[in-house]
């Protein structure tokens, strides 16, 4: 059993740093498009024998240190009552976007097995089929993410809408917010009653707030998400993308390894998060269309600054782009292997 991953996220003593890749299954692979072609994202996602080969996908191909489950931090809309459509070249549109008290007094809370069958069956499907060797980490929006996507009714640039509601009508969004919060509670427990050993809470665009924001309207809810996980033992990655100016409130919201994006130097943000928990990150994710010798060179820097650290786990400091190279990826995760090896 490959267990380096959960030991980095446990800080304990690794042989190498792990490394992992946040959307490592999806467009950029030959593979996956064979399958895409044929279906839609949602459809992909909903089933499980699908689901689970495309997570597989890049387990073999990459030789990465954990797999992530196939599914989106939006499928829980399915089980609020929420009309969720990808639509091509748009992304995401919600047809029913959350805007009043009305709206948020309709959404109910299921369960993780209620709500999204399929993902937690995906999930069974593939710890079968790994067979022990490799950890599966499961994952969710965290808050304030998911709450933009059901206020805004799809991606969005600036959240006038969601701030609108936060500033505007603090009633209505804490009210939300602690239905998006149980929900994903739920989500994510089922999630690890099926078999995830590690759960990654991607906070993708709360580097929209400013630090005052965050912790009036937004922390205490992923706090509550991340300590309801704590009795179950798994580990808890907190991504905060674009976060750089919110190091320590995310660190304090919670996470046994804080996600970070790229546009801050990984020493800097360790020491700022506090070296008593682990650090995932941080490569640009551009940098794979880069000549090999300069992707190279940053990844090598990136590890001279976690420096042998316990805890150091590394990524992109978002989700890889879909016009990415396999065999520069398959280069970039040889190059974390062969410069971090402790002798
Ligand atoms: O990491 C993995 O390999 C697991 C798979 C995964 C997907 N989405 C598959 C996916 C994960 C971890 C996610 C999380 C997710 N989904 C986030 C948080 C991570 C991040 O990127 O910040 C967000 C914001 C979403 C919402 C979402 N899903 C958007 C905005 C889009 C459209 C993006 C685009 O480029 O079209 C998706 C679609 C999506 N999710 C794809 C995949 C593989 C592409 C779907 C396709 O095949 O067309």
């Amino acid at each position: 059993m490959n267990d380096v991953f959960l030991r980095a996220c446990r800080r304990e003593p690794v042989e190498y740093t792990p490394v992992w890749l946040m959307r490592q299954a999806g467009r950029y692979m030959e593979d996956y498009m064979k399958i895409r072609n044929n279906h839609t994202f949602l459809e992909m996602c909903r089933n499980p024998e699908i689901a689970a080969e495309v997570t597989l996908q890049p387990v073999n191909r990459l030789g990465v240190d954990a797999a992530i489950i196939f599914a989106d931090i939006l499928l829980p809309l399915d089980g609020m009552g929420l009309k969720l459509e990808f639509t091509k070249g748009e992304g995401p549109c919600i047809h029913n976007p959350v805007r009043s008290q009305r709206d948020v007094d309709r959404i109910p809370i299921l369960g993780g097995e209620e709500m999204t069958p399929y993902v937690m069956e995906a999930i069974r499907l593939v710890r079968k089929e790994l067979e022990g060797k490799l950890p599966l980490i499961g994952f969710a929006g965290a808050p304030f993410t998911l709450a933009s996507y059901i206020i805004e009714g799809g991606s969005s640039r600036d959240y006038h809408q969601c701030k609108k509601m936060m500033w505007g009508a603090p009633q209505v969004w804490h009210q939300l917010m602690d239905k998006v919060t149980a929900v994903t509670l739920n989500y994510l427990r089922a999630q690890v009653k099926a078999g995830a050993q590690a759960i990654q809470l991607f906070d993708s665009w709360v580097g929209a707030l400013h630090q005052d924001d965050y912790r009036q309207y937004v922390l205490a809810y992923s706090k509550q998400i991340i300590d309801g996980l704590k009795d179950t033992g798994v580990p808890v990655i907190h991504f905060a993308n674009n976060g750089s100016t919110l190091l320590e409130a995310v660190a304090e919201a919670g996470g046994d390894v804080i996600g970070i994006d790229w546009r801050i130097n990984l020493d800097e943000a360790w020491s700022r998060i506090g070296f008593d928990k682990g650090i995932q990150g941080n490569l640009d994710p551009s940098v794979l269309f880069a000549p090999t010798k300069i992707m190279q060179d940053k990844v090598r820097k990136i590890l001279d600054q976690a420096g042998n650290r316990p805890g150091h786990i590394f990524n992109l400091g978002h989700g890889i782009n879909k016009e990415s190279q396999v065999e520069q990826v398959i280069a970039l995760v040889e190059t974390v292997h062969e410069y971090s090896r402790r002798n």
